[in-house]
């Protein structure tokens, strides 16, 4: 292992302060952003209306697992645009720009806990820039156009497969298969290791739940519910073996680089020093994450939304240059990354809300894409909408998602595709979301459709 940079020592030791000045808003909501189960039956539209309406910066109560205090809600579309668009006050570094708890080590699966916070989704400045640089040529145009020749064959046989089923659960299927292997074929993943990122991805969407149900039931003194301990158990192994994984696959890369993103993440230098164990574990888990959650609970939360908006459905088939919008509408009603965090670094203000240093400010994009000041009509799915793409689903500013581009590509690939093939589906029964409040994890999507040979 070699010596440098280890972003998780610091931010442990950093302190996150109480709100210096008095709440502009006394509003107290009944509901809570922390309960996750609030989020099983898709996003909390109304709740993100009702906060943005009383009280637009608003002060929440810290989730169970939080040893800091409470953390600031921006709901509406200006002032998350502001923080996002503003790194130098609003830090990604200080404690982390995703993670809405740290919780505390003895908490979390040793692992996970520090390689949530190794990678540069969590760096500022010249350090997050280097680093972004490094996995730039994965996501040019020329790079990208190259690759949806792949992804087009690749969307051929996921539908080959499901055609003569006449019904299927397409998270399975399909959903999650695509950006496995999208994602696959930029890392340089060997094939037959593929399906194990599947189970893995599976396990990361529970992750969250796992952590709070255990510090609920310690807290309560609860000594048998669920999660049943063989399933966290379960959980503990697969991430040990996706760690195991990328160490493997990572160090391998870095003795014989190839072309591909994850030679790119090896031999990357912080501050002219090779990536620690710790940051390679973290890169590790970010772009596995990040680039295959995302994308597929958007291929399935598309369904639903056409599903549910007939007359969408019809005006889409009928019109297939309409795709690139609907595409954007559909991200701006998913947004499948439902929050981000910043820290404010020195005294400052946001639509009339002193905050002083060191405060947690938490920018929830799906309410952001609802938000009436820019969006008419925020909750009608309207693929004709003229500036569905003025969305924050992939941020905004420094940290705007890398993989934009192989997102939006992937989609296009699949909508135009299946609904060529499918122009009948239906949803054939309910769909399952995972208790997360920071991805829209939607884990089953049972369809039906005229079977074809
Ligand atoms: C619909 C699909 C996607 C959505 C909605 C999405 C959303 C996001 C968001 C909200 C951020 C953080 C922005 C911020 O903190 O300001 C992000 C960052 C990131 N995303 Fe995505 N993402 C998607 C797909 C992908 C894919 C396919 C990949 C890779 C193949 C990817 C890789 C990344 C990476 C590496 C970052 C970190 C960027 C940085 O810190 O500079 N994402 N994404």
């Amino acid at each position: 292992m070699t010596s440098g940079y280890v972003l998780s020592d610091e931010v442990l030791d950093h302190k996150i302060n109480e709100p210096a000045y008095p709440k502009k808003s006394s509003y107290k909501a009944e509901k809570s952003l922390n309960d996750l189960d609030l989020f099983t039956k898709g996003q909390p539209v109304d709740f993100y209306k009702e906060l943005r309406d009383n009280a637009p910066i608003y002060f929440h109560d810290p989730m169970p697992t939080d040893p800091e205090p409470g953390y600031w809600v921006l709901t509406r579309h200006e002032d998350i645009k502001y923080v996002s668009m503003n790194p130098k006050i609003f830090s990604s570094q200080y404690a982390t720009g995703n993670l809405l708890t740290l919780g505390t080590e003895e908490n979390r699966h040793p692992k996970l806990f520090k390689s949530t916070i190794d990678h540069m989704l969590n760096l500022d400045g010249e350090m997050h820039l280097g680093l972004r640089k490094e996995h730039m040529p994965f996501f040019k145009p020329g790079y990208v156009e190259e690759l949806q020749k792949k992804v087009s064959i690749k969307v051929g046989q996921l539908l080959d497969q499901i055609a003569p089923l006449g019904e299927c659960n397409l998270v399975k299927e399909v959903s999650q298969q695509l950006p496995i292997y999208t994602l696959s074929e930029i890392l340089g993943i060997p094939e037959a290791d593929r399906q194990k990122l599947v189970s893995w991805m599976e396990f990361l969407e529970l992750a969250q739940y796992f952590a709070v149900e255990q510090i609920k039931q310690q807290n309560e003194g609860i000594t048998d519910s669920s999660p049943d301990p063989a399933m966290i158990d379960l959980f503990n192994s697969m991430v040990d073996e996706m760690f195991d994984y990328g160490k493997h696959i990572l160090l391998k890369k870095r003795k014989n680089p190839e072309n591909d993103l994850l030679s790119a993440i090896a031999n990357a230098k912080i501050e002219g020093e090779e990536l620690t164990q710790e940051f390679l574990d973290g890169s590790w888990l970010l772009i596995v994450f990040a680039g295959n959650d995302t994308t597929r609970n958007t291929i399935s939360g598309g369904i639903k939304l056409l599903h549910d908006n007939q007359d969408q459905k019809e005006l889409l088939i009928k019109n297939p240059d309409y795709l690139p919008n609907f595409i954007n509408e559909t991200i701006r009603c998913v947004s499948p990354v439902i929050h981000m965090r910043r820290t404010s670094l020195e005294e400052t203000e946001i639509n009339g809300q002193r905050i002083g240093p060191y405060e947690k400010i938490a920018l929830w994009y799906g309410a952001a894409n609802r938000d009436p000041e820019i969006f008419d009509d925020p909750d009608r799915f309207n693929i004709l909408r003229e500036n569905s793409d003025k969305h924050l689903a992939f941020g905004i500013g420094r940290h705007t998602c890398l993989g934009k581009p192989v997102a939006l590509m992937q989609l296009k690939e699949f909508y135009l595709q299946f609904l060529a093939r499918f122009p009948d589906f239906e949803m054939s029964g309910e769909w399952k979301v995972a208790p997360n409040n920071f991805v829209h994890a939607i884990q089953e999507m049972p369809i039906k459709f005229l079977p074809k040979s």
